[in-house]
């Protein structure tokens, strides 16, 4: 495996990975807590689908993204915080039974197998309301617009512009006469995965007010790397067991999932990932030694066996 310019080692990865796992759990439960009364009920299920699970890729993007432009880590968090907030509402919601189906999710029942359907609808919405709550709040950034401009890339991220616009485009083609082609997959992928990356791996230059060109590489970035990061998603659908990955595997062909996998085969499949990724690395250019966990998680995104 390719062990990144500045020489480092998967397993380096690996335990950063896992050292701003337990920091995002940690802000998520104090930004999540535990209530009791009659809501409690709406707090558990929330919590339970977003604390303890998940690779954290978007959160992890968030940190090292601000660490590029030494913002505080305190910031850094809520926002790592929020777009986990979205991200495991959207997981939430591509579950149930009306999209995906799926019973299994990190390794332990989906959340309207846990809870219910109500509770768990209720559940990716409130944690929605949450994300922006956060961003909102002040602790995210002494300057407003800064708060304000993270609010409306967030929002358009997962609007009908960004993930959930993906989501539609994919329950379609699910009923499409004629399998989508290359773009239209390409498309309906940067939408439903790749503006959340994208989102990610830009934030962390919005809080740290970095200059225009150095924004822009970070979000190209995410942009490549988010796309690469589905078709590896699409490739365990293809290949891994759900004992490897924590979810259903085997799934996409039978439910007719408009993916690269279903329309090249895997080995043209990963041959795209592995350009994109290749891509991605190039928007890292322009960046320090600081960025070397950047370039490493490139790799990572397809090497992943889970
Ligand atoms: C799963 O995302 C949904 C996709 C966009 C492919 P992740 O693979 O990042 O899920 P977790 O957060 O690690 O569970
Ligand atoms: C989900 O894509 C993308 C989202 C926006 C949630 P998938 O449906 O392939 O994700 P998994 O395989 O269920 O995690
Ligand atoms: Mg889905
Ligand atoms: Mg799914
Ligand atoms: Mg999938």
């Amino acid at each position: 495996m390719d062990m990144g310019s500045a020489g480092l080692s998967a397993s380096a990865l690996a335990d950063a990975m896992a050292a701003a796992a337990r920091e995002i759990d940690h802000a998520l439960d104090q930004l999540l807590p535990a209530v009791e009364g009659d809501e409690a009920r709406l707090y558990e299920a929330m919590r339970y689908s977003t604390i303890g699970g998940g690779k954290r890729l978007r959160g992890f993007l968030v940190l090292e993204g601000a660490r590029q432009f030494s913002v505080s880590r305190e910031a850094a968090l809520r926002v790592a915080c929020a777009i986990e907030m979205i991200h495991a509402y959207s997981l939430i919601h591509d579950d149930l039974p009306a999209m995906d189906d799926d019973d299994l999710r990190r390794g332990k029942p989906t959340a309207h197998k846990a809870f219910d359907e109500a509770t768990a609808i209720l559940a990716g919405d409130a944690l929605q309301a949450q994300a922006f709550y956060v961003l909102a709040g002040e602790a995210t950034h002494s300057d407003p617009a800064v708060r304000v401009e993270l609010v409306r890339l967030l929002a358009r991220a997962a609007g009908p512009r960004g993930m959930c616009g993906g989501q539609m485009l994919d329950m379609m083609a699910e009923q499409a006469a004629r399998p989508l082609d290359e773009p239209a997959i390409g498309r309906l992928q940067l939408l439903k995965t790749g503006k959340l990356i994208e989102f990610s791996a830009e934030a962390g230059a919005v809080l740290g007010k970095a200059p225009p060109a150095q924004r822009h590489a970070l979000a190209a970035y995410g942009r490549e790397l988010g796309a690469a990061f589905q078709i590896a998603d699409d490739l365990l659908d293809a290949t891994a067991s759900a004992e490897e990955v924590g979810k259903a595997t085997a799934k996409d062909a039978g439910a007719g999932k408009a993916t690269l996998v279903s329309l090249l085969g895997i080995e043209r499949a990963r041959l795209q990932a592995e350009r994109l990724v290749a891509q991605a690395r190039t928007h890292l250019d322009g960046f320090s030694e600081r960025a070397a966990l950047l370039r490493a998680l490139a790799d990572y995104v397809i090497a992943r066996r889970h």
